[in-house]
């Protein structure tokens, strides 16, 4: 039987364009992949927005080609997540050009395959700080703009730490941290009019954690290997992000949204088990994405 809808519609297409009008993002890692398409996604329905990371060139880039694409303003602030102050700068440069900020996505991420074993313990404090500790600084340097608006939170997090995925210790510790921060975070700050949702993407076709964080295995994996018959596409995210964001989930906090078609359900470990325990010489060339 032909499953109908292999296409994921545009937010526009679903929700009222002005939506977001007069609305500000700020967004940690909206300078590529998935949160660059959320940024876009929330900017398409009437929201400006500041988008944050490391690289100025990069963002610089991001944020115009954002303002072309939407009509709407996107400004580029570079602040490592790790560093409290330059988030504070972030901030500060947000509110100077637009006054206020009403929804934040907590997107910074840092990940790559390795072991325990094959990891130091620098590695692991890395990506910790940067997901987790990143998210904690995000949330610190807006908290008081987003309750003068009565703001709403995102934060990207993943289905990984839902089983246990070899080869993802410190991602899996990192983003249970972000999904536990989030609901402690919709609870002390619900009754001050913020909301903290976490949306928890799968598998996501053209972005990074598929082209250099995913084996061959997954890559050529068919249609079939997925409940709704295809992998999701960074649209299906930031069509979540626009409704979590929206007036229609006002009544939702302190929630995890799964977006990957059912695919947590069927997944298996994508790199040999127990052979990439035990023998990880012999997947190493799967890793780096070389089959
Ligand atoms: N395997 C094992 N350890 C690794 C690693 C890998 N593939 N990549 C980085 N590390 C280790 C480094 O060796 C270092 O540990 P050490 O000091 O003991 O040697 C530690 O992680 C920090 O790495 P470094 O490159 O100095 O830190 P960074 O802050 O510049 O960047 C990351 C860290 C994790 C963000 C880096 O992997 C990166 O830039 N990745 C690309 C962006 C990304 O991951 N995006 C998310 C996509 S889902």
């Amino acid at each position: 039987m032909p499953i109908k809808h292999v296409v994921a519609p545009s937010s526009v297409d679903v929700f009222k364009p002005d939506i977001f009008q007069g609305k500000v993002l700020f967004c940690t890692g909206g300078g590529s992949g998935i949160c660059k398409v959320m940024v876009e996604a929330i900017m398409r329905h009437g929201a400006n927005a500041t988008i944050v990371g490391r690289k100025l060139d990069r963002l610089t880039e991001a944020a115009n080609e954002l303002s072309q694409l939407t009509g709407q303003t996107c400004v580029a602030a570079r602040a490592d997540v790790r560093d409290p102050q330059q988030l504070k700068e972030a901030v500060a440069k947000t509110i100077e050009r637009f006054g206020r900020i009403d929804f934040v996505i907590c997107g910074a991420a840092g990940n790559f395959l390795a072991s325990i074993d094959g990891m130091s313990e620098n590695a692991f404090k890395t990506v910790v700080e940067i997901d987790t500790l990143g998210t904690f600084n995000t949330v610190k340097a807006t908290l008081p703009y987003l309750r003068a608006s009565h703001g709403a939170y995102i934060h990207v997090s993943s289905t990984l730490h839902h089983k246990g995925t070899p080869y993802q210790a410190h991602v899996s510790a990192a983003k249970a941290g972000v999904d536990a921060f989030s609901a402690v975070l919709a609870l002390e700050e619900g009754p001050k009019g913020i909301r903290s949702n976490v949306i928890a993407p799968g598998p996501i076709a053209g972005t990074e954690g598929i082209s250099r964080l995913s084996t061959q295995m997954l890559r050529s994996a068919g249609s079939s290997a997925y409940p709704l018959g295809r992998m999701g596409n960074v649209q299906d995210v930031a069509s979540a992000a626009v409704f979590l964001f929206s007036d229609a989930a006002s009544y939702i906090t302190g929630q995890v949204l799964v977006v990957d078609g059912g695919f947590e359900h069927v997944r298996v470990s994508q790199l040999p088990y127990p052979q990439a325990v035990l023998d990880p010489e012999s997947v190493k060339s799967m890793i780096k994405g070389k089959l």
